[in-house]
């Protein structure tokens, strides 16, 4: 990809990665782009790099703009391996007069990379660095991926570069929002948001308002990742602030697996519980469907009802798969309930109970249990527990 000038003197110079399907266990199917740019200024600043195998890109694009010996500063945002991958041997390239980073930054780009002898300059929330007729003025946004993370404003641009905040895994040839259909660019950035972002949700209530205290006007908000919002930086803002809130709608998502269909066909009864209640439902059979597309759809649900037979006295492992998963990314404020299907002990129903507590959900008890199969009468016991499920959920104040 050719570079772009997203504001005048200041360019894309990134990479697109048509072909990851799998971030570190969240599903890509339509690839990422690891987004750079360069200043052009008395100074010149490199903001952020690509993952490794993507360095000839990045070189290549600089190039075409400048010699890379005239490049001043390195801005690393963020030291994760896609942003600082391509890191040493572009330091040995330009031979830059500064590496700029938070403190955390030049701690973590030691103890990945073993070069004490960069020229780190160590910043600060607030700290501003002059370029000429522009500057650099930095927000430090911990665990916003990593501890080193910190976000890039340029001033004179009204220009957010935010490293992983507001972005998106989509592989595109279009460098704009206003250039896709909004419709299809706000799910890839939900998408991220609910496995990237969510469990960090207070943070980034702390860094909007950050942004709000510190005056910040913004114009525009360039990512490390997918499209840039040129035309909708409202959009994604008031996104966040929603998701960040975990402002949920009258949706549920049943989560299950099943050996013989009985959970399965508890699974469907449930669903029917909820929606009489008036709730949108959506049912995920942990077979065919992929827990970062689960978690997605989570993100702005009210209620989760998890579902397993009982396997070796435990669940089936796509269950445990995906409650892991959940847990860790930490929803909140949902409404919850298990059921599944048993032979003889039936200790699956209780084991996902104690993860939803655990999760502090609020949980509806007792969860559904059937032996082997079941008949019309065990089923109105899931869909009354849909129904219990649905009602709590409407509690729910948004
Ligand atoms: Fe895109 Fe946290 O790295």
């Amino acid at each position: 990809m050719q570079p772009v000038e997203i504001k005048k003197d200041i360019h894309w110079v990134g990479a697109v990665d048509w072909d990851i399907r799998d971030f570190h266990g969240y599903s890509t199917p339509k690839g990422t782009t690891y987004n750079a740019f360069l200043i052009m200024d008395e100074k010149i600043a490199l903001v952020d790099t690509v993952k490794k195998p993507f360095l000839d890109d990045l070189v290549r694009n600089i190039q075409k703009l400048t010699s890379l010996k005239k490049i001043d500063y390195i801005i690393v945002n963020h030291v994760e391996m896609d942003h600082s991958g391509s890191l040493p041997v572009l330091i040995d390239m330009i031979q830059p007069e500064k590496v700029i980073c938070s403190s955390m930054g030049k701690k973590a780009l030691i103890e990945h990379f073993h070069r004490p002898d960069w020229p780190y300059e160590v910043v600060e929330t607030g700290q501003t660095i002059s370029l000429g007729k522009k500057s650099v003025q930095f927000i430090e946004v911990r665990m916003l991926h990593w501890p080193d993370s910190m976000v890039t404003y340029v001033p004179e641009d009204q220009l957010l570069l935010s490293s992983d905040g507001f972005g998106q895994h989509w592989a595109t040839c279009e460098r704009f929002d206003d250039q896709v259909d909004i419709n299809e660019l706000l799910p890839h950035a939900a998408k991220y948001y609910a496995n990237i972002l969510l469990l960090y949700s207070p943070l980034v209530q702390k860094l909007l308002a950050n942004v709000q205290k510190l005056g910040l006007k913004i114009d525009m908000i360039a990512p490390d990742h997918g499209l840039i919002w040129r035309s909708h930086p409202d959009k994604i803002l008031g996104a966040y602030d929603q998701w960040s809130k975990q402002v949920a709608k009258n949706k549920a998502v049943v989560i299950y697996d099943t050996m013989w269909h009985s959970t399965e066909t508890m699974a469907q009864s449930v669903a029917d519980g909820l929606m009489e209640e008036g709730l949108s439902v959506k049912l995920f059979n942990m077979k065919v469907n992929h827990r970062s597309d689960v978690m997605t759809e989570l993100l702005d649900s009210k209620a989760v009802i998890l579902g397993s037979p009982t396997l070796n006295n435990g669940i089936l492992p796509s269950m445990a798969d995906i409650i892991c998963y959940m847990k860790g990314l930490k929803p909140a404020n949902k409404v919850a309930a298990a059921f599944g299907s048993y032979g003889w002990s039936g200790e699956a129903v209780k084991i996902m109970t104690e993860a939803l507590h655990e999760m502090k959900f609020n949980v509806v008890e007792p969860g559904a249990r059937i032996q082997f199969a079941p008949n019309a009468d065990s089923l109105k016991g899931c869909y009354e527990l849909g129904r219990k499920v649905g009602m709590a959920a409407k509690e729910i104040v948004s």
